[in-house]
């Protein structure tokens, strides 16, 4: 046999894409209530009156992507009237990155050195006569909001939707920016141990070959995402259980498969999936010199080729510690009287 020879039907998997995180599946169980008011915020325009604007906010990983997503997506099948411009903020922090990306969309060439105000007069021009919806996800990880103000003011009959993780977010923009974008709030709870059984169970149905998992290991991995409070957990040990019992040349999932699945997810911290090139150098540099104060942390980060000015350093460092990664001490004592040490959690 040779090395690449593959045995018929040993496949676990039937549809690996249904795995990925951002795959959006066909229904968004438990949401039903949130997607509606999605819907609602948008539908106006249809009738050539204004959009609604959404502050979408809770926990990571419970579905807040996915439902916009699901609702843009049913919006452009239905009509070509209202444009859904969907960009995630996460790697485009700042308003020349995020107008680009707008421009993108709107298949806008020739952005490549131009000015963000001259990307935005393009948008503008492109968008003329037309109603759009502007989601701006994880809205929290940019570092000037201001350029909400320039899309308000532009766009004023459309639609804009902020998400985010962190509720504060709201509390914290502009005052300016605020008045002039009147949002309404939409919270999403976290999924109860039966919900999260129910979306497990729904993603296995599609992704795996039938019998290819039994009810008593479902219930399992549901139990474990439902402590961990993200869905993704259990997205991640579906397939990673997957693909060691197809390694393992089976056609059904084991206890031991997801015994080993859990235990890559120990090594591998969920989030570092999403973090930048930034936020990586200073795990990785906290993990170096553990408990350091900020100051010689900064220098160590500079050394090592970050851009970041020090007080953004510092905003991250915080930021890495609401995600549970980083923990921040502030302590008396240091070159000014006060200093933050920072420890890996
Ligand atoms: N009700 C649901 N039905 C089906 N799949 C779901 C549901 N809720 C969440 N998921 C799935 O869980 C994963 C995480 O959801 P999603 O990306 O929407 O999280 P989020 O709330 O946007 O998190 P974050 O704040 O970290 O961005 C996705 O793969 C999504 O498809
Ligand atoms: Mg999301």
């Amino acid at each position: 046999m040779s090395l690449f020879d593959i045995e018929k039907n040993t496949s676990v998997i039937k549809n690996e894409d249904v795995l990925n995180y951002d795959y959006v599946p066909k229904t968004i169980p438990y949401r039903e209530n949130q997607i509606q008011e999605i819907a609602d915020s948008i539908k106006p325009m249809l009738y050539e009156r204004s959009g609604r604007n959404l502050f979408i906010y809770g926990a990571p990983g419970i579905g807040k992507t996915a439902s916009i997503k699901w609702v843009l997506r049913e919006l452009s099948e239905s009509t070509d009237e209202i444009i859904p411009i969907y960009v995630n903020c996460w790697n485009l922090k700042t308003k020349y990155f995020i107008f680009s990306e707008m421009a993108n969309q709107l298949k806008l060439s020739f952005t490549a050195g131009k000015s963000a105000e001259h990307v935005l007069q393009q948008i503008v021009y492109k968008l003329k006569n037309k109603r759009a919806v502007f989601v701006f996800d994880e809205i929290d990880k940019i570092d000037d909001s201001d350029f909400l103000y320039q899309i308000v003011s532009m766009f004023p009959t459309s639609s804009i939707h902020l998400i985010s993780n962190n509720f504060e977010y709201i509390t914290k923009i502009d005052s300016r920016i605020r008045s002039r974008i009147i949002l309404k709030h939409i919270e999403f709870r976290p999924y109860n141990l039966d919900e999260v059984y129910g979306i497990i169970k729904e993603r296995a149905k599609i992704a795996l070959r039938k019998d290819a998992i039994d009810t008593s290991l479902l219930k399992q991995i549901a139990n474990i995402t439902f402590n961990k409070r993200d869905i993704r957990v259990g997205i991640y040990l579906l397939r990673e259980s997957a693909k060691i019992a197809e390694q393992d040349g089976k056609r059904k999932i084991t206890k031991e498969h997801v015994k080993k699945a859990m235990e890559n997810v120990l090594d591998k911290t969920l989030e570092e999936e999403k973090l930048n090139k930034d936020e990586l150098l200073i795990i990785n540099i906290t993990k170096e010199h553990n408990g350091d104060v900020s100051g010689k942390l900064f220098d160590f980060y500079k050394k090592k080729g970050g851009k970041l000015s020090y007080k953004s350093f510092k905003r991250y460092a915080k930021n890495l510690e609401k995600l549970g990664i980083l923990k921040l001490e502030l302590t008396s004592g240091g070159f000014k009287g006060k200093s933050t040490r920072i420890f890996l959690n």
